[in-house]
């Protein structure tokens, strides 16, 4: 696997490739990677002949407050497991190769980004936006694979590339769970023993949404509140928001027809963790 650090380098690699005719399927992380970022890079594997993944802590799409500065590194680590995985390039650009200087012009994606996590991590999606369009400009993959799991994150990215016209798919991966259903997440790590159990009850909370609308509930606040109470019912738990929203932009729905998306965010002592489920009824 090769290890590029600089600008340049991936783009003269880029470049050989394209004169070779293989397409590059991009996977971007921050890194401290989990089972989650094999699923991508699987899904990776099967759109394109090269996978090659980005690893960038991103300070842009991090507030005053949050775990920027102890988000989990280990680049050792995160080379060795995407070597194993079958991964041929792996970005690793330091903060001032990404940002030489404080961007002036940056990609703001206005209402997509007003609820939500949005609504609790204001500047976030613009950081995620930001970086990832120049990760995408850098590298220049045919397919980039995101998870499912930061579902406002995707609409964003899928905004993105639609509305500046980038030419890239964007593929998104179903979220990879351990075995009580929690998603998998670098920040998992950040959970004491009680807390790890105690981070269950997002997926139940989520799953008991589901049965509820699957067996004909159809108004959203009432399934905002079951799932509201379910977690009420973990003592270590603390609700940040649930939305029951439209999947493709992220608003609000009152009644629930054709697809919906669950989401919650939820402090497990110190730690924030997100989730989500797409549930599908008749329109
Ligand atoms: O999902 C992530 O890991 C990050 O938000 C991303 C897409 C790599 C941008 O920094």
């Amino acid at each position: 696997m090769l290890r590029i650090t600089t600008i340049a380098g991936v783009r003269s690699r880029r470049e050989e490739l394209r004169r070779l005719g293989r397409k590059v399927a991009l996977v971007p992380t921050m890194g401290a990677l989990h089972e989650g970022h094999r699923t991508l890079v699987r899904r990776g594997e099967e759109l394109a002949e090269e996978v090659w993944a980005s690893v960038f802590v991103n300070p842009t799409q991090f507030g005053p407050g949050e775990d920027f500065e102890r988000y989990p590194r280990d680049l050792d680590r995160d080379a060795a497991s995407l070597e194993s995985w079958g991964v041929s390039l792996l970005f690793a650009p330091t903060t001032k190769e990404m940002y030489p200087r404080p961007p002036a012009v940056v990609v703001d994606p206005g209402d997509l980004a007003a609820g939500m996590c949005g609504a609790f991590r204001p500047g976030h999606f613009r950081g995620v936006a930001s970086v990832v369009a120049k990760l995408l400009n850098i590298v220049q993959p045919d397919v980039a694979v995101f998870g499912a799991k930061d579902w406002q994150q995707s609409v964003v990215i899928r905004r993105l590339v639609t509305d500046l016209d980038l030419p890239v798919r964007i593929e998104v991966a179903a979220t990879a769970r351990e075995a009580d259903g929690l998603a998998m997440s670098s920040r998992n790590a950040y959970l004491t023993t009680s807390e790890r159990a105690a981070a269950a009850v997002l997926y139940r909370a989520l799953k008991a949404g589901e049965q509820a609308v699957l067996q004909g509930e159809r108004d959203a606040t009432r399934v905002g509140e079951l799932v509201a109470t379910v977690v009420a019912g973990e003592p270590e738990a603390r609700l940040q928001y649930v939305a029951v929203v439209n999947p493709d932009t992220c608003k609000p729905l009152q009644a629930i027809g054709g697809r919906a998306l669950l989401a919650l965010a939820v402090f497990i002592g110190q730690t924030r963790l997100i989730d989500n489920a797409l549930v599908e009824v008749a329109p």
